[in-house]
């Protein structure tokens, strides 16, 4: 299987909302690891788009990510929206409408189907059994994102050819199938539980930022790492001046509501630290009300996402980052 065989144990995780890119996710497959390309708030065209410009840079395997719609329903968001009215006005701008979204999921699975390509892995639910059965089918190796035991449960019987086991630490939304808990097991427990119960390949995803926690891992019985943050200071990131500074310049994160409607973890500014406990469990329509006050590139009211070890996370291009994580004990190329 293409995980196994990949020349160094590192995926590169995919970061929808910018950061991914296709040049970021070439520069990883050319330095040995697997890229991935995000899908999440693209349309099918542009992820089309983005895999032919992925495919121009170069001919190495690849994955695409897909999100998994959840249910079309969200609590009443009258009060939510009037604290973001003057925080959307002291910017010049409106709060977006509230909306559910299927970001194009059906059109997403047609493309790949379609138009294969090497690996395909999902987040934000259990993949069903019959697209996981197509995708198979012309040949793309199928990987479903978990966040407990029960979810890797769910996904081996759905038919998935590997599991993303995501710890408490990642940086980004949580990928859990549901939008009720907030998921706090770190990976190495997380690990050991679902290796535990599941004889599928296993990719570690959280906090992995250096040699020693990716072979961690690796001990543990993962087949690879799959690390964003460590990723998000690379040149050829898509990551914005403002949340490449805040990196930098502030310490904490936490998990939150406030920017999405669904748990994510982001460093802590203004915005998380006044909304968080109103923010209430309603993905996607929480992030189109902020989307318009995203857009300023307001420092305090964006969502920063980043993992509990970004204060690791270097300026330097990808290959010098895959290098330095894949690197051996005494190995000082990197
Ligand atoms: C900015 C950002 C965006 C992300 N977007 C996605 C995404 O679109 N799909 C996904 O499955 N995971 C997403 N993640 C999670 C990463 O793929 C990866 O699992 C996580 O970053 C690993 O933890 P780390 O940040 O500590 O390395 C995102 C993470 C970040 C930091």
């Amino acid at each position: 299987m293409l995980l196994d065989a990949l020349e160094r144990p590192l995926v590169l995780g995919p970061m929808a909302g910018g950061p991914g890119t296709p040049e970021l996710a070439a520069a990883v497959s050319d330095a040995g690891g697997l890229g991935f390309l995000p899908a999440g708030y693209r349309s099918a065209a542009e992820l089309g788009e983005r895999i032919a410009r992925y495919r121009a840079l170069t001919a190495a395997p690849f994955g695409v990510n897909l999100f998994l719609p959840g249910p079309d329903r969200a609590p009443d968001l009258t009060d939510y929206r009037a604290r973001l009215v003057p925080e959307a006005r002291a910017l010049g701008v409106e709060p977006g409408e509230p909306r559910w979204s299927d970001d194009e999921w059906p059109a997403k699975l047609a493309l790949l189907l379609d138009d294969p390509v090497p690996v395909v892995s999902t987040t934000f639910g259990c993949p069903p059994a019959d697209a996981v059965r197509a995708l198979r089918g012309v040949g793309s190796v199928v990987i479903a994102t978990v966040t407990t035991p029960d979810e890797a449960d769910e996904a081996a019987a759905a038919g998935v050819d590997a599991l993303c086991v995501q710890g408490t630490e990642a940086g980004g939304h949580q990928a859990s199938f549901d939008n009720d808990e907030v998921r706090t097991i770190p990976l190495l427990d997380l690990l050991a539980q679902v290796r535990n119960r599941v004889p599928l390949p296993l990719v570690a995803a959280g906090g992995i930022m250096r040699a020693e926690h990716l072979r961690a891992v690796l001990d543990a019985g993962a087949v690879a790492g799959q690390a964003g943050t460590a990723f998000l200071r690379c040149p050829e990131a898509g990551t914005r001046p403002a949340h490449r500074d805040a990196l930098v310049e502030l310490t904490d994160t936490a998990v939150t509501r406030a920017f999405s409607g669904r748990w994510a973890r982001g460093l802590v500014n203004r915005f998380l630290t006044d909304h968080d406990a109103a923010a209430p469990a309603a993905y996607p329509h929480v992030h189109y009300m902020t989307a318009p006050l995203r857009a300023t590139g307001a420092v305090d009211v964006l969502n920063l996402w980043a993992g509990t070890r970004h204060g690791l996370a270097r300026e330097r291009p990808a290959a010098e980052v895959v290098a330095e994580l894949t690197a051996e004990p005494g190995d000082h190329s990197a």
